[in-house]
C-alpha cells in the first residue's frame, strides 16, 4: 500500500506544472470567483400576477404594518410603491430593484403574522436608516414567572397535543432565557399570557397575531392574547410549533426582526428552526442571560481540543457529538447526560476530524483510522507517510494537507486517496469544505481557491487574492475569511460580494450550519447575528482556545488548562 501511495502521487506531479497559479491569477480574478457564477436570475412574474395590482398594493402594505411603518388607514399612493419595493428589498437583501418580483411575491405569500407594533415613525421615512436587526416592543414582564392559560382550543387536533405543542414552544424561549412560564393552575383567577383561536372571517390571511398592552414599562398581565386564526387547519404540527414560537416571542416583548431567516420575522414558511442568534441576542437583550451562562462538563489538564461532529440537516447521524482529544491519544465522546465515554485509546493519535456519519483519527505516524457510523471497528484509510499535515472532515470527504503542497481526499475505498488539481507548490494554510463539498483552500500566500466536487480537471478557482487572508471557515453554503487587520469577510453569494461582517479585531473564526464565531484578541467569544457588524458577546474570558458548535445552535468551549464548558443560555 505504502508503495501504491508513492507511485500514485508521483504520476500527479505533472499536471501542477501546467497550471501554474500564475495564470489563474493573471486570469483577472482577485475579487469575484473566476467562474463568475452568476446569481439565479429572478423569474419574472407569470402574467396574471404581473397584472394583478391589488395583490402587491396589498402585499406592500402589509410588510409596511408589520414593521410599524405606516399610521392606522395610512395609504401608500401607486406612484410611491417602487420606493416602497426599493425599502423592503432592502431589509431581504436583495437587489433595490423596486420592481415587485416573483422572489418578493413567494416571500409575502408565505404564512404571515398579524401582530402590527406600533407606529415607527423614524423607520417609515423613505430614505430611513433600517438596522436589520431584532426589535423591541419596550416594554418587558416585570416578573420571572410567567403564567399562560388556554381561553380555548381548535377543534383541529386534541387539546392534550395542543397543550403539548404550546408548553414546548415556550420551552424553546426559556431554554435561553431566565424565565420559567407555566400553565396557570385552574385555581389563580389570572394568567399573564392567554392563548386563543377564533374565526376571523374569509378575507383576514394572517395565521395569529398577538395583541399587547402595556403598563408604562411592564406588559400587562391578564391583557397578553396569543390569537390564532382558526380558519386555517392547526392539524400541522409544523406549523402550529412555529406560530406558537413566533406568538411567544411577541408575548414576551419582542416584535418583528428584520433578519429574514430569523423566527421574529413576520412571514415564515412553518420550517422548524433552532432559534436563530438574532432571536437569542433579542430575548437576551429583554431578559439577559441564564446564570451561569456556562456549565463546565470537564476539568482535565490532558484535554487537547474539541470537535462536533453535526450532520447537515435531515441526515442525522449516531456519530453526531462533541468529541474531545486527550493529549495521551485518547478519544472521548460527550454525553449529553453528563458524562464522557472512551471512544479509541492509542497513544499515537494526534488529531481527530469527523462530519457527516463519520469520525477520524490521524496518527503520529501519518496513518488515518476510519469509524464509520454503525460500525464498531475502526478502518485504516492512508498508509503511514511523513508527508501529511493534517486532515480535515465535511460533507462525506475526508482530506489531506500534504507537506509537498498537494491537497488528497479519501477516495472512499481501501487506502486509496485522490489528488485535487493543485495549482502550484504553494503550501495550502487551511482547508474548508461546505455541505455540498465545494472545497476552499487559503495558499500560503493568501490566495483563497475553491474546487467543487468531484474536484474535475477545471481545477481550482482563484476566489480571492489577498495576502491579508489569514483564515477561512465555511458553515452551510456559506464561505468567510478572516483578514489579519481583524475583520471577518462574508462572501455573499446571492450577487458575489464581499460583505464585511465584523471589523472588530477577531483572531479566529469557526462557522457551522447557519451559526458564526469569531474570537477576539482579548479571547472573548461571538456569535453573529446575522446583520453585519452585529455579533452577540458568549463570553468575555481571556483564556478560551477553541470553540465549537452544532447545527442546532449549541456551543461548546475549551479554555486554556482544558475545562470545557457547554453554553447554557
Ligand atoms: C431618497 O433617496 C433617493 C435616492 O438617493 C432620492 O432620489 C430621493 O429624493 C430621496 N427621498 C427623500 C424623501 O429624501
Ligand atoms: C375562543 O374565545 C374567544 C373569546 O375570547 C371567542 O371569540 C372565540 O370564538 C372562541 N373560539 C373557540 C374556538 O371557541
Ligand atoms: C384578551 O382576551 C380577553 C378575553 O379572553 C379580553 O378580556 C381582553 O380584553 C383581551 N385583550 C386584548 C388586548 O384584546
Ligand atoms: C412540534 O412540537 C411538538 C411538541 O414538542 C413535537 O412533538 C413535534 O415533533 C413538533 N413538530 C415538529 C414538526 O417539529
Ligand atoms: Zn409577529
Amino acid at each position: 500500500m505504502k508503495g501504491f501511495f508513492a507511485i500514485f502521487l508521483a504520476g500527479l506531479v505533472g499536471s501542477c506544472v501546467s497550471n501554474p497559479i500564475n495564470d489563474l491569477v493573471a486570469r483577472g480574478t482577485s475579487i469575484i470567483p473566476s467562474a463568475a457564477p452568476t446569481p439565479t436570475p429572478t423569474p419574472p412574474l407569470a402574467d396574471g400576477l404581473r397584472v394583478d395590482k391589488n395583490k402587491r398594493s396589498k402585499n406592500v402594505h402589509n410588510f409596511f404594518k408589520a414593521y410599524g411603518w405606516l399610521k392606522k388607514d395610512e395609504v401608500i399612493p401607486d406612484s410611491k410603491l417602487p420606493a416602497a419595493i426599493r425599502k423592503i428589498q432592502k431589509i431581504l437583501k436583495v437587489p433595490e430593484t423596486g420592481v415587485y418580483d416573483a422572489h418578493l411575491d413567494i416571500i409575502m405569500s408565505k404564512p404571515r403574522c398579524g401582530t402590527i407594533p406600533q407606529y415607527n415613525p423614524s423607520e417609515s421615512l423613505e430614505n430611513s436608516t433600517l438596522q436589520s436587526r431584532y426589535v423591541l416592543w419596550g416594554p418587558k414582564w416585570d416578573h420571572t414567572s410567567i403564567t399562560y392559560r388556554f381561553v380555548n382550543y381548535t377543534a383541529d387536533l386534541p387539546a392534550a397535543q395542543q397543550r403539548s405543542l404550546v408548553g414546548a414552544a415556550f420551552a424553546r424561549w426559556t431554554q435561553i432565557a431566565p424565565i420559567t412560564i407555566t400553565e396557570a393552575p385552574s385555581s389563580t383567577p389570572r394568567a399573564d399570557i392567554y392563548i386563543r383561536f377564533m374565526t376571523m372571517g374569509p378575507t383576514e390571511d394572517v395565521y395569529a397575531f398577538t395583541n399587547m398592552i402595556a403598563d408604562g414599562l411592564a406588559l400587562s398581565s391578564g391583557l397578553i392574547n396569543i390569537t390564532f386564526n382558526d380558519d386555517f387547519a392547526w392539524n400541522d404540527d409544523r406549523l402550529f410549533n412555529y406560530t406558537a414560537v413566533h406568538e411567544i416571542g411577541h408575548a414576551l416583548g419582542l416584535s418583528h426582526s428584520k433578519v429574514e431567516p430569523a423566527i421574529m420575522f413576520p412571514f415564515f414558511e412553518g420550517d422548524i428552526r433552532p432559534i436563530h442568534p438574532d432571536d437569542q441576542a433579542g430575548i437576551h437583550s429583554v431578559y439577559g442571560w441564564k446564570n451561569p451562562r456556562w456549565s463546565r462538563i470537564d476539568s482535565n489538564v490532558a484535554s487537547k481540543g474539541v470537535i462536533q461532529i453535526s450532520s447537515a440537516s435531515g441526515a442525522v447521524s449516531t456519530l453526531d457529538g462533541l468529541y474531545q482529544l486527550r493529549s495521551t491519544g485518547q478519544i472521548l465522546r460527550y454525553n449529553p447526560a453528563g458524562s464522557w465515554t472512551s471512544v479509541d485509546n492509542n497513544k499515537g493519535t494526534i488529531q481527530i476530524a469527523g462530519s457527516n456519519n463519520f469520525l477520524c483519527q490521524r496518527h503520529i505516524d501519518g496513518t488515518i483510522w476510519k469509524l464509520t457510523a454503525g460500525s464498531s471497528t475502526w478502518q485504516q484509510i492512508s498508509p503511514a507517510s511523513s508527508n501529511v499535515i493534517d486532515i480535515s472532515a465535511a460533507a462525506n470527504q475526508v482530506y489531506m494537507r500534504r507537506k509537498d503542497g498537494w491537497v488528497a481526499r479519501y477516495s472512499g475505498s481501501g487506502q486509496s486517496w485522490l489528488t485535487v488539481a493543485q495549482p502550484s507548490a504553494l503550501a495550502s494554510r487551511q482547508l474548508a469544505a461546505s455541505d455540498s463539498a465545494t472545497l476552499w483552500n487559503l495558499l500560503a500566500n493568501g490566495d483563497v481557491v475553491r474546487s467543487e466536487y468531484p474536484y474535475t480537471s477545471d481545477g481550482w478557482q482563484v476566489v480571492d487574492s489577498n495576502p491579508s487572508n489569514i483564515a477561512i471557515a465555511v458553515g452551510g453554503e456559506d464561505f468567510y475569511k478572516l483578514q489579519s487587520d481583524g475583520s471577518i469577510v462574508w462572501l455573499d453569494s446571492t450577487e458575489w460580494f464581499w460583505r464585511t461582517i465584523e471589523d472588530d479585531e477577531s483572531v479566529a473564526v469557526y462557522a457551522v450550519g447557519s451559526f458564526v464565531y469569531s474570537r477576539h484578541k482579548d479571547g472573548s467569544v461571538w456569535r453573529y447575528t446575522g446583520s453585519p457588524g452585529v455579533w452577540e458577546m458568549l463570553d468575555g474570558r481571556a483564556d478560551s482556545v477553541v470553540v465549537v458548535g452544532d447545527r442546532k445552535g449549541g456551543v461548546w468551549e475549551m479554555v486554556s488548562g482544558g475545562d470545557i464548558y457547554r453554553l447554557v443560555s
